[in-house]
C-alpha cells in the first residue's frame, strides 16, 4: 500500500510520481511551474520566473497553493552516520559517470567539508539555486571533499568551497586531506617551490562555517581562501564567514546574494540560451517538495521490519564511520553525588570481537537514539501509529538523485524516528521552508512571513529561540507533511556524537570508557532539552548494545616518557587525562621512569561533582601524577578556576613553556572550547610573558609556535 492521499488535518497529498531530484529541486520547481503556466518546454524565450508571475492568476485554485519563498531550497538530505559512506560513493559515482559521459558543458563544482552536515546542505542549496538562476548551460556538481583528488584542482574552471571548522581551528575529517594538500602547496608556492600560478585559471568562492565563540573562528574557510589566492585563483566573491552562534543561514544568504551579483556581471558562468530564470526567488508548492515513495507494509511483508526492540542493523568492525560496531555496555554509573542537581555518567563499552584498537587521547563516536516520549510525540504530529511499517524508496522513473533513504528495508515508524531523525535540534531554515508548503491558513501565512525578506528581523528573533523540528510541528498544527516529504525533505539526519575516550588500552584493551556530562537545559521557549546522545547514554543499562566507531586523534602522550606534562581539564575535560593516567600508572607499575606530570582539574563543589576523586588521589599517591590541583568554583564567594591555580603554580608551569631544546614540556588543555580553553591560554601567555620578560604579543606568538609543534595540544569542544 502506498502512503494514502489525504487532506485530513491539513495534510496535502504529495504525488509520489512527482519524483523531484532533491538536489535539483529548484530547477524542477521552476520547470514544473513553467509547465503549469503553459509555457511549454524551455525554448529560449526570456523565461525568468518573475516574467511568469503575471500569469499566475490563470492557475486559479492551483495558484492559491503556491508559496512565494525567497531562495527556497527544500531539500534537507539525510546526513551523517553510516549511510554517508554509501551516499558519498553514489555521489562520487555520479560525478565520475558524468565526467566520462560526453557532457561538454562547463562544470561548476561545489566541494564541502562537513562534520554535521550543514556545509553539505549549503552546497546542495547553492547548486540548486545556481541551476535555477543560470540554467543548464553549465553542469553543477556537489562533491564530498573526501571524494575529490586535489591534484585535479588546476583543471577546474569554477569551484565553490563550503568549509566547516572544528577542534582547534582544524578542518573536518572529510576535508583534511584536501586542506593539507592545498595549504602545503600554497605554502611551498609562497617559498618559491612549485608554481605560484598553479590555479590561475580557477575562479572560486569560499564560504566558511564556524562559530564566533571558538577562538579560531572560521579558520579553515579563511586559510582555504588565502591559499587559493596565493596559488593565483580568482575570487568571485568576498569570503563568507558563517557564524552558527548567531544566524548562519542569514550569513549564507547574504554571501549568496553577493555571489550572484558578482556572477551576473561576469562571464564566468555560461548563461544558457534558455536563459535560466535569472532569479532565485521561486515558487514552491507542496507537490514540488521532493518526496520518497512510502509503501506501508502489513502482514508477512512487515514481519521482519527493523524495530527498536532489536539491535540496530550495524555489523562493522568499529574502525571508521562507515563501519560502526555494536559494543556492549558493561558498566554504567553516575559520577556526581546525590547532592548534585546535574548528572555525569561513566560508561564502559565492551568492544571484544571488533577490530578496534585505540590509544589514550582518541575519540569514540556513538550513534544515539531518540527516547520513547520524543518519538511518540513525533508519530502523533505525523498522524501515524509508531507500529506502522514503512519502506522508503526513490520514486520509480525518477531522473533524480533524491538521496538514498537511510534504509531501503522495511522499518517501523518507531525505529525510523528513533534512529535516523533529528527531532530535537534547532530546525533549519530550509526544513522550515519545506514544512511551510504543508501548512494552511494563518499558520502558512505566518511561516511565509517569517521566511520572506520582509520577515527577516522577525525570523532572526524567532530563530534565536532555537525551536526544534518537533516543537515547530507541534506549534503549527496545520503543518502535517506526508511521510514521503517528511523523510525526503524535512527531517535532518540524527548525527553521531564524539567523546574523548577516558581509558587507556594499557589497562583496558577491550573496553572503552566514556565520561559523559548529561545535557539537561531550559531552552529559550521554556522547554527542557534533554541532550540527545547524553540522555541516550545515561539510559543504557549493562548489556545494552550501542553502535560505536573510533576516531584517532593527535592528542597524545609524549613519545619520550621523560617529557614533563601539564594537563588542564575541568569537568568532563578530565576524560582523556584519565586515559593518560591509566597509561602512566601501568608504566610506573612496570618500572619505567617517567617525566613529571601535573594535573589541573576543576569542578563546582567537592561534595557534588568531584568526579573520579578517589582514583585521582590514588594516582597521585602512586606517582602516575606528581601533583594534583583541584579548583572548586562554587565553594567560596569568588570563582576558583583551574587557571587561577595554574597562575599560582607559574614557577612549575613556566619552564615547560620555554622554547629551545632544554625544555620540551607539553601543555594539554581539554574541555570547554568557548570559555575555559581561551581563558587558560590567556593565563599561559601571561605566565610566559612574566617569566621571560617578553611582551604579551611575543608570548602569544610563542604560544602559537608551541601549538604548531604540538607542545600545546587541545582537545576542546
Ligand atoms: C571531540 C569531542 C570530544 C568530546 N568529548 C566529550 C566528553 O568526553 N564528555 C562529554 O560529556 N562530552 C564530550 N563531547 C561533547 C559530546 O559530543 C556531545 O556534544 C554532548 O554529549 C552533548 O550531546 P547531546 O546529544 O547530549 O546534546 P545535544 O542534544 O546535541 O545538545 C547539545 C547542546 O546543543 C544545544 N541545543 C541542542 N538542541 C537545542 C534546542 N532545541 N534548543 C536550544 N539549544 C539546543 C544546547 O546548547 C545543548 O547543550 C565531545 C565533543 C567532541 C566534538
Ligand atoms: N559543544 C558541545 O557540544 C558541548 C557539549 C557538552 C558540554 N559542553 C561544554 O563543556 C563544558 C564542560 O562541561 P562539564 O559539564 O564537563 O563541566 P562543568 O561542570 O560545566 O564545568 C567544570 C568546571 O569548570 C568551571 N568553569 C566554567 N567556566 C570556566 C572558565 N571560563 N574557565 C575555567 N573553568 C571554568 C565550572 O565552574 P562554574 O560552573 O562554577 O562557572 C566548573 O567548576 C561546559 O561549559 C559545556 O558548555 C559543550
Ligand atoms: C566540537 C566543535 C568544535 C568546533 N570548533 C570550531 C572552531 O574551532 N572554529 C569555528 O569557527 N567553529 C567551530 N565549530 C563550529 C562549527 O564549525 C559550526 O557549527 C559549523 O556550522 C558546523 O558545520 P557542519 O555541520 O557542516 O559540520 C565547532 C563546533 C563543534 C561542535
Amino acid at each position: 500500500m502506498r502512503e494514502a492521499p489525504s487532506t485530513s488535518r491539513g495534510r496535502t497529498q504529495l504525488s509520489t510520481s512527482m519524483s523531484a531530484d532533491a538536489i535539483d529541486v529548484l530547477s524542477l520547481v521552476h520547470i514544473n511551474l513553467r509547465r503549469a503556466l503553459g509555457a511549454g518546454p524551455m525554448n529560449g524565450e526570456s523565461s525568468g520566473l518573475f516574467a511568469s508571475v503575471p500569469l499566475l492568476p490563470a492557475l486559479g485554485v492551483a495558484a492559491a497553493l503556491v508559496v512565494v519563498l525567497s531562495l527556497v531550497v527544500v531539500f534537507v538530505r539525510n546526513q551523517g552516520g553510516k549511510s554517508r559512506g554509501a551516499l558519498k560513493s553514489s555521489i562520487f559515482k555520479k560525478a565520475e559517470e558524468a565526467a566520462t559521459e560526453e557532457d561538454v558543458r562547463p562544470r561548476v563544482l561545489i566541494l564541502f567539508g562537513t562534520q554535521t552536515g550543514t556545509a553539505e546542505r549549503f552546497s546542495k542549496q547553492l547548486k540548486s539555486e545556481l541551476a535555477v538562476r543560470y540554467g543548464d548551460g553549465n553542469r553543477y556538481e556537489v562533491l564530498d571533499m573526501e571524494e575529490y583528488k586535489p591534484e585535479n584542482l588546476h583543471k577546474e574552471k569554477v569551484v565553490f568551497f563550503m568549509m566547516a571548522t572544528y577542534g582547534d581551528g582544524e578542518p573536518t575529517d572529510n576535508a583534511a586531506d584536501f586542506y593539507n594538500w592545498l595549504t602545503k602547496t600554497a605554502s611551498e608556492a609562497d617559498k618559491g617551490i612549485g608554481s605560484a600560478g598553479l590555479l590561475e585559471t580557477l575562479s572560486y568562492g569560499v564560504f566558511g562555517l564556524g562559530n564566533k565563540q571558538y577562538e579560531h573562528f572560521c579558520a579553515v574557510g579563511k586559510r582555504v581562501h588565502k591559499a587559493l589566492g596565493v596559488l593565483g585563483a580568482k575570487a568571485l566573491v568576498r569570503r563568507g564567514d558563517g557564524d552558527d552562534d548567531e544566524d548562519i543561514e542569514a550569513d549564507f544568504e547574504s554571501w549568496r546574494t553577493e555571489l550572484y551579483a558578482g556572477l551576473d556581471k561576469c562571464e564566468v558562468l555560461v548563461k544558457s540560451s534558455d536563459g535560466g530564470s535569472g532569479v532565485t526567488q521561486i515558487v514552491a508548492a507542496a507537490e514540488s517538495v521532493p518526496s520518497y515513495q512510502i509503501n506501508i507494509l502489513t502482514g508477512s511483508e512487515a514481519a521482519n521490519a527493523e524495530d527498536v526492540s532489536s539491535a540496530p542493523p550495524v555489523s562493522g568492525d568499529g574502525t571508521s564511520k562507515d563501519s560502526p560496531f555494536l559494543s556492549t555496555v558493561s558498566v554504567m554509573r553516575e559520577l556526581h553525588t546525590p547532592q548534585s542537581d546535574r548528572s555525569c555518567v561513566h560508561v564502559e563499552l565492551d568492544v571484544s570481537g571488533s577490530n578496534i584498537t585505540y590509544e589514550a587521547g582518541d575519540h569514540i563516536a556513538i550513534l544515539p537514539e531518540n527516547g520513547e516520549d520524543v518519538i511518540s510525540r513525533a508519530a502523533d504530529v505525523l498522524g501515524y501509529p509508531l507500529d506502522t511499517v514503512i519502506q522508503l524508496a526513490i520514486p520509480e522513473g525518477s531522473q533524480s538523485s533524491l538521496a538514498p533513504p537511510f534504509t531501503s528495508k522495511a522499518i517501523t515508524l518507531r525505529a525510523a524516528l528513533a534512529r535516523y531523525v533529528d527531532l530535537l535540534s534547532p530546525v533549519s531554515k530550509p526544513a522550515l521552508q519545506a514544512l511551510s508548503a504543508f501548512a494552511a491558513g494563518e499558520e502558512q501565512a505566518r511561516l511565509r512571513r517569517l521566511l520572506s525578506p520582509d520577515g527577516a528581523a522577525e525570523y532572526k528573533a524567532w530563530h534565536q529561540q532555537s525551536r526544534s523540528l518537533l516543537e515547530v510541528m507541534e506549534e503549527f498544527t496545520s503543518c502535517r507533511p506526508p511521510l514521503g516529504a517528511f523523510f525526503g525533505s524535512i527531517m535532518q539526519r540524527l548525527q553521531v556524537r564524539f567523546y574523548s575516550i577516558s581509558s587507556s588500552p594499557a589497562m583496558h584493551p577491550k573496553s572503552i570508557h566514556i565520561t559523559c556530562a548529561v545535557v539537561y537545559m531550559k531552552t529559550a521557549t521554556g522547554r527542557m532539552h534533554e541532550g540527545i546522545a547524553s540522555y541516550y547514554l545515561k539510559q543504557q543499562k549493562p548489556g545494552a548494545l550501542v553502535p560505536v566507531f573510533i576516531r584517532h586523534s593527535s592528542f597524545k602522550l609524549p613519545k619520550e616518557l621523560t617529557t614533563p606534562i601539564v594537563m588542564v581539564g575541568p569537568g568532563t575535560g578530565l576524560a582523556p587525562f584519565r586515559g593518560f593516567l591509566q597509561e602512566r600508572a601501568e608504566l610506573v607499575k612496570s618500572g619505567k621512569k617517567l617525566g613529571p606530570a601535573y594535573l589541573f582539574f576543576g569542578c563546582r563543589n567537592r561534595e557534588q561533582d568531584y568526579i573520579y576523586q578517589q582514583e585521582l588521589e590514588r594516582y597521585e599517591q602512586s606517582g602516575a601524577v606528581d601533583r594534583l590541583f583541584v579548583a572548586f568554583s562554587r565553594e567560596g564567594k569568588q570563582k576558583d578556576y583551574v587557571q587561577h591555580h595554574i597562575a599560582r603554580e607559574a614557577s612549575l608551569v613556566a619552564p615547560l613553556l620555554r622554547e629551545g631544546p632544554e625544555s620540551q614540556g607539553i601543555f594539554y588543555i581539554c574541555g570547554d572550547a568557548k570559555n575555559m580553553a581561551k581563558d587558560v591560554a590567556r593565563t599561559a601567555v601571561k605566565i610566559m610573558a612574566d617569566a621571560e620578560g617578553i611582551s604579551t604579543a611575543e608570548a602569544e606568538a610563542r604560544l602559537k609556535r608551541l601549538g604548531d609543534t604540538s607542545r600545546i595540544q587541545r582537545d576542546v569542544w
